[in-house]
């Protein structure tokens, strides 16, 4: 059976049938600048990646698409074989250029391939939880997800897949890929000032879905807000511990995937999640985004 260390803050949540911390690790920051090409330090990216296992954390957010496949390269070589509480999940759907852009990879044969590429880097057999990433980089877009998601759960049914999800959804997207495969999880950018999705999350948690915040601290430009600051020196802790309290604090169904090239920021973050917050902080943060 396994064990959790009690540090980890939030607890557990279930995927489907795996059972992953609420506290968890987003591994995009590995990369080099712009998430394109190797770290300028592999073997202080490698040590953060042995730290979120010793951490007892258990859910990575990774993408073949990071690097391209630097991050999935570095996670196989930090923790293959991997502990069996581990749960990797990975996302297709986008690819890279060479100045760095995310083109949408989205065709039946862009996925297959993407989900092989994951297979291969990684060093698995089946891979945990595949989102399949829509929009583009300003946010979600309107239209049908049937061909690509059909695609994934074929593969699903193939065995190389256990559970499937949505990432830079619309609503109706996530109502759409429901009607075709069951999906565990939404991974979509909220925080404690970008809240577009508050109603979603609510349906979600009733539903038993994870909903999985991208950007929990700001992504490339750090959450500022008079108020945020206000809380966090009142409580003597930082801005950014304030930020993922409270979105544990939000929703039961929320995982947090913190992205960090840092040791030292992984522990603060994972001690920092565990800031008690009392009502008085939850009204005054909750103004930040509304
Ligand atoms: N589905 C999608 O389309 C999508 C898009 C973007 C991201 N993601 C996923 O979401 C994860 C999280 O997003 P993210 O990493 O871009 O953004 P984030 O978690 O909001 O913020 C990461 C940034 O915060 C800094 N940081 C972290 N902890 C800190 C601390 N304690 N003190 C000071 N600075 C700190 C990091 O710098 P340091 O490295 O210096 O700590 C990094 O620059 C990614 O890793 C990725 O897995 C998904």
């Amino acid at each position: 059976m396994t064990t959790f260390p009690a540090s980890l803050p939030g607890g557990t949540w279930t995927l489907g049938d795996l059972t992953v911390t609420r506290f968890g690790y987003g591994a995009m920051q590995l990369a080099g600048p712009g998430v394109m090409g190797p770290p300028a330090d592999r073997d202080s990216a490698l040590a953060v990646l042995r730290e979120v296992a010793d951490l007892g954390i258990t859910h990575i957010d990774t993408s073949d698409a990071y690097g391209p496949r630097v991050t999935n390269q570095l996670i196989r070589e930090a923790l293959h074989p991997y502990p069996e509480a581990l749960h990797i999940v990975t996302k297709v759907g986008a690819t890279r250029d060479e100045q760095g852009g995310w083109p949408p990879a989205r065709r039946p044969e862009d996925v297959r391939r993407a989900v092989h590429d994951n297979l291969e880097a990684l060093g698995l057999e089946v891979l945990d939880l595949v989102n399949l990433r829509l929009g583009d980089a300003s946010g979600p877009r309107p239209g049908s997800l049937a061909e690509p998601y059909e695609a994934l759960a074929e593969l699903q049914r193939q065995g190389l897949i256990r559970h499937l999800g949505v990432s830079n959804a619309t609503p109706e997207q996530v109502a759409e890929a429901r009607t075709i495969a069951p999906i565990v999880c939404v991974q979509n950018m909220y925080n404690l000032a970008h809240r577009h999705d508050d109603e979603l999350i609510d349906e979600l948690a009733r539903e038993g879905i994870a909903y999985v915040p991208f950007f929990p601290l700001g992504g490339f430009s750090p959450l500022q807000s008079s108020a945020l600051s206000a809380v966090a020196a009142r409580l003597e802790a930082t801005p950014m511990s304030v930020a993922l309290a409270w979105l544990l604090r939000r929703s039961p169904n929320i995982l947090l995937i913190p992205g960090t090239s840092s040791v030292a920021h992984l522990r603060e973050n994972a001690a920092g999640a565990g800031l008690p917050l009392s009502g008085e902080d939850l009204a005054e943060l909750d103004k930040i985004g509304r």
